[in-house]
């Protein structure tokens, strides 16, 4: 079986990471649009062709099942997806659910981070009005945060500088989670670590998505797979120095990780 999971660039390889450690015999297929990365900053229209472009073009590849593992592209177009295709289509959308019960019993808010697209669509207001009965949730679009990732820069001033930037004049003693609600956004959860007081908890969507994906396809655990855990990076541009990157990108996420 091979599972595809596509984003708009390298973020998706946080969940995909957790897939290959969940599920080490399937095969993988991983597919950045890097013509038209970032999504976050464009429009639904514009960001609604790209991804079934890009759709298109992976399902060529003969994938089981396509794991959209970024949370702009699911809530512009994992519904169209769905009813163009057969094969099962994962999405993700920010852990605002778990994040509001965590904090039921304790009067914490929520922060969560995402990409202004995201942030804007009826998708994400319709589920926080769904869950936040209490009027908890707070949101922040932090864009740049794309494309310091898709440039490898992991730099911890520069980052830090920058979270500190956006969270200016913002009470983090008032927060018991901060949802990272883009996929890009993991690969800095360790320099957030750092930043923010010892009591706010991290969580990003990455270990439900992929316990989705098991559930719909009856993925059985460690060894239960008939693949070789094999993981084969594509993107839209054709660019291997693209490739490169993304294989980078997986071992900088890996090492993060242990
Ligand atoms: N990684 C994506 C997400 O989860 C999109 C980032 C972007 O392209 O702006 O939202």
């Amino acid at each position: 079986m091979t599972i595809a999971f596509f984003d708009s660039g390298i973020g998706g390889i946080t969940v995909l990471s957790e897939a290959v450690k969940q599920l080490p015999q399937e095969n993988f297929l991983y597919f950045a649009d890097t013509l038209h990365v970032p999504y976050g900053t464009k429009s639904k229209d514009q960001v609604m062709e790209y991804v079934l472009d890009a759709a298109d073009r992976i399902v060529r590849e003969e994938v089981q099942a396509l794991v959209i593992a970024c949370n702009t592209a699911t809530s512009i177009a994992a519904a169209e997806l769905r009813k163009i295709y057969s094969i099962p289509i994962i999405g993700m959308e920010p852990a605002v659910k778990p994040a509001v019960e965590m904090n039921r019993n304790s009067g914490k808010r929520v922060l969560v981070f995402a990409t202004p697209l995201t942030l804007s669509q009826s998708k994400y207001n319709e589920l926080v009005a769904r869950v936040d009965d209490h009027g908890s949730v707070d949101s922040l679009p932090l864009p740049e945060l794309v494309g310091y990732c898709e440039n490898l820069n992991f730099d911890r001033t520069e980052i830090a500088d920058y979270f500190w930037g956006k969270l200016a004049g913002i009470d983090l003693n008032a927060y018991g989670t901060v949802v990272l609600g883009c996929t890009h956004y993991p690969f800095y959860k360790e320099i957030l670590r750092e930043l923010l007081p010892g009591h706010i908890e991290i969580i990003d969507g990455s270990r439900g998505t992929v316990s989705r994906l098991r559930n719909v396809l009856c993925l059985k655990d460690v060894g239960g797979g008939e693949g070789q855990g094999r993981i084969q990076f594509m993107c839209s541009s054709d660019d291997p120095a693209y490739i490169v990157k993304m294989e980078k990108a997986f071992d900088i996420f890996n090492r993060l990780q242990n």
